[in-house]
């Protein structure tokens, strides 16, 4: 079965008291109303890298089983590279996850599609689980490349590291156009577009592929999560601006774990 997640990307916001407040509040959720089983929706919240420890020490201190992301990582292992944080130093603090290839890094930092292969092959190879975001501009959207730009963005990370790349990782499709900007791309753009990437991975490598989560990102929020998840190839979404709201988070946390079984506490 196709694992579930919902991941929130704080992006550059928070601070050490803000961090324990959206924490404490996402935690009691699921404390006081339901409790939440990783292995129907695997909740991850992202923050800015220097908080990772902490966070994760409050994580860990709780009774719920959020996992912890990094934003971003370093291609290189260790050496002379002045301000990177490299996947062992992640792995060391209790991270499991790594955001690769956000459109914000490719836009802003000029991460190519090159840089993200080796970011995945170096993620892999000290074990940590990279979300690969892939996703096309309003420009390639409104010329209908749509297909076209996502399968080159898998294609160069298949070249690089191998199909097998994709065995332990989770994909995120998130057009550019629709991140931060409140508008949604329709459930059956997403569907048909998680279709492409699905097929396209099979194509290449069925058994590796076969239970890949693909996430949906760009203004998820509360109203509109239930009708992206409805889509048969939609296994969760990446939420940015709305994973500071810790009610809509957890709403969207419940709204994918609905058609699992969600369990009630009585108390
Ligand atoms: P958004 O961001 O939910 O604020 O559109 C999504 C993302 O950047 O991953």
């Amino acid at each position: 079965m196709r694992k579930q997640y919902v991941i929130g990307n704080w992006k550059l916001n928070g601070s050490r008291s803000q961090n324990a407040e959206l924490l404490k509040k996402i935690q009691h959720h699921y404390v006081s109303d339901y409790s939440l089983d990783s292995n129907q929706v695997e909740v991850v919240v992202c923050p800015p890298t220097v908080y990772l420890q902490e966070v994760n020490a409050i994580l860990r201190q709780g009774a719920t089983d959020i996992k912890v992301g990094a934003q971003t990582a370093s291609e290189y292992v260790t050496g002379a590279y002045t301000g990177e944080v490299s996947p062992q130093m992640l792995r060391e603090i209790g991270c499991e996850f790594v955001l690769v290839g956000h459109s914000e890094r490719r836009t802003l930092y000029n991460e190519d599609d090159a840089q993200v292969a080796n970011k995945v092959a170096s993620l892999l190879s000290e074990g940590l689980i990279p979300i690969l975001c892939i996703g096309e501009t309003l420009d390639e959207y409104e010329l209908g490349e749509t297909a076209k730009v996502v399968s080159q963005q898998l294609l160069s990370v298949i070249d690089e590291v191998g199909i097998q790349a994709f065995s332990k990782s989770v994909i995120a499709y998130e057009p550019v156009w629709a991140i931060g900007t409140g508008k949604v791309a329709t459930p059956e753009t997403v569907q048909s577009v998680h279709r492409v990437i699905r097929e396209l991975l099979s194509e290449q490598g069925q058994a590796v592929t076969r239970d890949m989560s693909i996430l949906y990102g760009g203004s998820v929020n509360a109203s509109n999560a239930a009708q992206l998840f409805a889509q048969d190839d939609v296994d969760g979404a990446l939420i940015g601006g709305v994973s500071l709201k810790p009610q809509e988070f957890t709403s969207i946390c419940d709204t994918r774990a609905e058609k699992m079984t969600l369990k009630y506490n009585s108390a």
